[in-house]
This record gives C-alpha cells, structure tokens and sequence, in this order.
C-alpha cells in the first residue's frame, strides 16, 4: 500500500443498513453454526476442538502440512519440511553487464538494469510446458525513499521532498515498473538464468501504446503525445495475473500519489474526475522535476493512468499495452478465466475505501490453438461493475455508453469517457460500495470467484450494507461470488461470505473463522491471493503497515468446501515491517513462489518505535549485513525431498 488511500466515493449508492441483519443472521447461522455441528459429529469425542493435533488430523481436508506458529520478528518462517530459498532481491542484477548492488552507488542507470524494489505481483509462464524452467514476471509497485536512500530519512510530503534530489527521483523512477527474468530448477533448487535474452525490466519510463475505447481520445492528449496513444511508464503496479495465452496483465494501482500541485485542482478541467480519482496526492517527489506530473503543466497525463497493462514477456522488444476497454481505476488484479463459452473474462478490483468489484466479458472467443490470435482480444468486450443484493443474489451492471445514465447529456461523450472515468459510471449505476476490494480470483475447479476486501476503517454504521456488514471493518473479510450457472458471463450471480477476518478470540471483532482455526491461523486484511491447481485458496494479508493485528503478515490457507469450510491455517510469514505479495504456483504444484515487500518498515502503530530508515530499519531481511538496507525479494517455496505442496 502507498500512504493512507483516499475514500473518494461521495455518492450515496445503497448501503442497504435496513436489510443487513436479517440476511446475515441468517447466513450466519448456515454456514457457521451448521458448519461447527457437522465438524463436531465427524471429530472425536474426546476434546477434539481443543487439540491442534486433532484439528490437523480432521479439520482441513485440503491442505496437509504443519502450520507455522503466528508472531513476529526479523526473518521468515515457513512450515516444517518446506525450503523458503531467497530467488531473487532488489538491486540483484537482470541485464548483462549490470554492476552489482551498491546501494551507496546506485543510480538510475544502474536501477534500470537490476531488479526492482517493492515486488508484489509474481507470474509463472512455463517454457515448453515446463515446471521447472520458465518465465517469472514481477511487479514492482512503488518505492520507499526512507528506506532506499542512505541518509535520506522520510520527506515531508507538504515540504515537498525538500532533500529528496533529482537522481533520487531517477533511482525511484527506475525502480518502479516490473522484472522478466527466466528461471530455472536444478538440482532441487531454483536460480536466475544469468543472461538471459528474455530479461527485461519496464519501467516508469517505459515506452508504451494505448488501445481500446480510450486511445486518440481528446482525454488522453499531452503536449508529449499529441496522439493520446502513448505514454511512458506504468506506475504503482499491484496485482495482476497471467493469460491463457502466454502474456502478463499487470495494473496500475494508486496512480494518484505521483501527481503534484493541490493549488490547481479546482481549475482543472477535469476537476471532478480529479478528486474521485483522490488525484493529486503527491505521495512521491517526481513532481518537482518531471513536470508531467503536475497537473497544472500537463491536465491529461493523469488520465493516462490507471489501467491494466498487457505485456508479451517472451518478445523482449514487444510495447506493452494499456488495455483501456476494462476501466481506468485503482487496479488490484485481473484474476481470470476462460468462460464455458470460450469467452475470456477478467475480474478486477478497485482497492479504495468505498469503491467497486468489476469485471470484463470479452466479445471473442480465446483461440488456445493460436496464442497470437488473442494479441487484441482485451480490447473488445463490455465492462461491468457488481451490485449485491442484500438476499444474496447480485448483478452486473454494464458500462456501456448510451445506455442508462451514460449519455453525452450526463457527461459522458463517448465509450472512451466512460472508460476513463470508470469509477463515476459505475457510480451513476448505482454499483456496491465495497472495503477496498483487493485480488479476485476465479477456483476453475467450482467456478466460485473469491474477492479479498481488505479493510475499511472509515465505514459507519449506518453504512454498512449485506456485503459489508461491519462498521469499521479493520480486518476486511472474504466474499465468495457463484457465478448462475458457471457462467462468468452471466449478467447475476449469488454470493456469501466465506469469512469475516480479524482475531475470533475478541468477541468484539466479529470474526467468523470456522471454529476449527487455531490461535496461529487467523488472519485480518486479505490482500493478494491464488487458487492451485487443486482449487484450493491462498490468501496473502497486508496488515503489517496499518492496522496491526499482532502479528506479522504471511500466507494463510483457507478452506472453502465441506464441514471445515472457513478454516484457515498459516504456512508462510514474512519478517517484520513486510506485507506478503504474489502467490504463485508452478503448474506441477511444487514450487510456491511469494513475494516480500517492503521489509524493514516500523510498526506505525507503536509510538515507540523507532522510525525506520537506511540507517536504521526494523530488519535487515535477507541480507542481515551491516550497512545493507532491507531487500524486497521473491522467495521459492519448495518441499525438502520434492514433491507438492500441502498434500
Ligand atoms: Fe497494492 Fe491494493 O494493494
Ligand atoms: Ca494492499
Ligand atoms: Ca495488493
């Protein structure tokens, strides 16, 4: 996450109070209550709920490996029997040639050719199939001056970055973006193939082209590209995912936070727009010398963000491509699926306080034989955004121009208008305020999707709506959506609850684990997740950097079918001051690739902790070396002895 997100959703959708407690109570009482008696009649007699040896033995019928005791400290940890081998860290070197990380010499050229800081996405495409030799494609979402920078220290954002200098903004401007590297197992382990034709990094200066409804548009012209069909950069990528077609969907997530100037946002032309988006934020200092992200200088680049990214990693040269028919907003991922009737679709968050679910219904069909035939498929199809009904049913609602409110008399000219302004179509339809709808994906084996809603402290009580049912939500929960029919194309679906997070021991909190959890498998603030090639679900927690809940972020798995439905159990932690990012499978299940970002942060919540810096931060994961700053880093995940994970 970058800084504390704006909730910038002002309009009054139905939040749908009235009717919340009825259809909780009594889906509560479903699922939870009943789930417990079916779990309590299969268990022993004999104080089976009490005993973690038992619960391990009866409860999750999933997954099989031994938890990871919950807490915190400077290192990783993960389940017994189980290698976490460091893959790759920022500053490791990706071109040939590329010096090795001096973070006392670095610079933006050097940046450029080594690998980024704060990874979050992680994708796995295979080379000829293969599980052990394959391309991996990492996010770098955003940079942390503090930490990165030796003497530095954390700049005060309303004295504009006073010490923050122009090759400071090099280094971070280099650093953002995402990594190809190709990677390979040998012996059991994994390691970075040194040269490789394939290794790239794209960064905020990264040539790129626009497609879709938005490209050409009037909104999308600068002085710099008077075309409104290129921009440089993708920036804040969060989440993403991989397509059946061998390519790398990564979004841009708080594009707010690189643009600078609050004086000129009233006489904006797009002022409104501006402030939905929460733009500008100045979360970074690239204002003071890339003038483009003033939004006095230059109005439109703003509108240039915000989207999902396409990117073909096996062509080096290949542009990458702002696919713009699904939606400019806040992008946590792009989870996908190949409909039934061949159809692709792509389901999408928009990680504010507030704000949406959506998902993108291509026209064509995927043409698997044909990887190439699919080069543009993104870039036709209808975009809709989610209503949930308080009785558990839902609809998706188009973002089409010219039906309903989105005609030129309410603002919107065309469908690149309601492309780029997404977030305030969606509100003229009247879509679900959600809490900060994080990564969705799509369980292939029962075509149920699982929407990560992270938290959301600023929601009254008179707001809360079936879908998000507690007031100040500070440990975010889980909605599962089904699909009607397993048809993701579907105009309505039926939804619950999987599980409210947070601590289940304080009553207060709300929890709705399955009973069945030990003390170490809850979790509060789902963030990232992935479902295996058994359908199983793995949830990543960003919590760590926020709202604490006493123990460090990690990997948690949960189970969502049958009697331990709602249980979930801790397999990997990260060291303190870290969120857990991109889990990722192999195809043959046996390696489990996690991404660790910003370790190395204070405890924002303790007064007394002290700030951390360069100099001074809370671990110095993984290097552990004197004058060696914290190091995001991927991590392999692999079974001593081989084999697959959790089973
Ligand atoms: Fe970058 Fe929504 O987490
Ligand atoms: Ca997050
Ligand atoms: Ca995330």
């Amino acid at each position: 996450m970058v800084e504390e997100d704006h909730g910038s959703n002002a309009t009054d959708n139905a939040t749908m109070g009235e009717i919340i407690a009825q259809r909780l109570s009594r889906r509560d009482l479903g699922r939870g209550l009943l789930a417990v008696a079916v779990v309590q009649t299969l268990l022993p007699k004999t104080n089976a709920i009490a005993d973690p040896a038992t619960k391990r033995e009866h409860a999750t019928r999933a997954f099989d490996f031994h938890e990871v005791e919950a807490g915190s400290d400077t290192t990783h940890h993960v389940a017994e029997g189980y290698d976490a081998d460091v893959l790759i860290r920022w500053g490791d070197r990706l071109k040939p040639g590329a010096p090795e990380f001096d973070p006392q010499k670095q610079s933006g050229d050097t940046q450029a050719e080594q690998f980024g800081y704060n990874n979050d996405f992680i994708g796995y495409l295979p080379i000829d199939g293969k599980s052990d030799h394959g391309l991996l494609v990492v996010n770098h979402e955003y940079t942390i001056e503090e930490l990165m920078f030796p003497g530095l220290g954390r700049q005060d954002r309303q004295a504009n970055f006073a010490a923050t200098t122009a090759d400071h903004v090099a280094i971070e401007m280099m650093a953002h973006g995402g990594s190809v590297i190709e990677i390979k197992r040998d012996g059991g382990k994994w390691h970075v193939v040194e040269d490789s034709k394939y290794a790239r990094r794209i960064t905020a200066k990264t040539e790129m082209r626009i497609s879709g409804p938005a490209a050409g548009h009037a909104k999308m012209k600068t002085s710099a590209d008077t075309s409104g069909a290129h921009v440089f950069g993708m920036l804040n990528n969060c989440a993403g995912a991989t397509t059946p077609w061998g390519t790398w969907l990564t979004c841009e997530e708080n594009i707010n936070g690189y643009f600078w100037n609050k004086d000129a946002l009233d006489a904006h032309p797009d002022a409104a727009a501006m402030k939905r988006y929460g733009i500008p934020q100045q979360a970074f200092a690239w204002g003071k010398f890339e003038p483009r992200f003033d939004i006095a200088k230059e109005p439109n680049e703003a509108h240039r963000f915000g989207w999902v990214v396409e990117i073909d990693p096996f062509d080096p040269a290949s542009i990458p491509v702002k696919r713009t028919a699904l939606g400019r907003f806040k992008h946590e991922g792009a989870g996908n699926t190949i409909n039934k009737d061949g159809r692709f679709v792509v389901y999408q968050g928009d990680d504010e306080r507030f704000d949406y679910v959506y998902k993108f219904v291509t026209d064509a069909k995927v043409d698997l034989a044909d990887p190439k035939a699919n080069k543009d498929i993104l870039d036709h199809g209808t975009l809709y955004a989610a209503r949930f009904s308080a009785d558990g049913r839902g609809q998706w609602l188009p973002l089409v121009h010219g039906q309903g409110p989105l005609t030129p008399q309410l603002g919107f000219a065309d469908q690149g208008a309601v492309v780029i302004f997404a977030r305030q179509a969606s509100d003229m339809l009247g879509a679900t305020k959600m809490d900060r709808p994080e990564d969705i994906e799509v369980n292939p084996k029962t075509n149920k999707v699982y929407v990560m809603l992270t938290n959301n402290n600023k929601r009254s009580a008179d707001q809360v709506d079936a879908a998000n049912p507690r007031p100040e939500n500070k440990f975010g929960h889980i909605v599962e959506i089904t699909p009607d029919d397993g048809d993701h194309a579907a105009l309505t679906f039926s939804w619950e609850i999987l599980v409210k997070c947070g601590d289940p021991a304080i009553a207060a909190v709300g929890a709705t684990f399955n009973p069945l959890t030990t003390a170490n498998g809850w979790f509060g603030m789902p963030d990232n997740c992935a479902v295996d090639a058994l359908g199983r679900l793995w949830v990543a927690t960003d919590g760590n950097s926020g709202f604490r809940t006493g123990r460090n972020d990690g990997i948690w798995a949960v189970e969502t079918e049958g009697a331990a439905r709602g249980t979930s159990k801790l397999f990997f932690r990260v060291p303190v001051g870290a969120e857990m990012c991109g889990p990722c499978f192999t195809p043959d299940l046996e390696t489990f690739f996690v991404a660790v970002q910003h370790p190395g942060e204070a405890d924002e919540d303790d007064p007394n902790a002290p700030p951390a810096t360069f100099e001074n931060p809370s671990t110095r994961w993984p290097d552990f070396k004197d004058g060696m700053p914290p190091r995001p880093s991927v991590v392999a995940i692999t079974r001593k002895g081989g084999g697959k994970i959790a089973v």
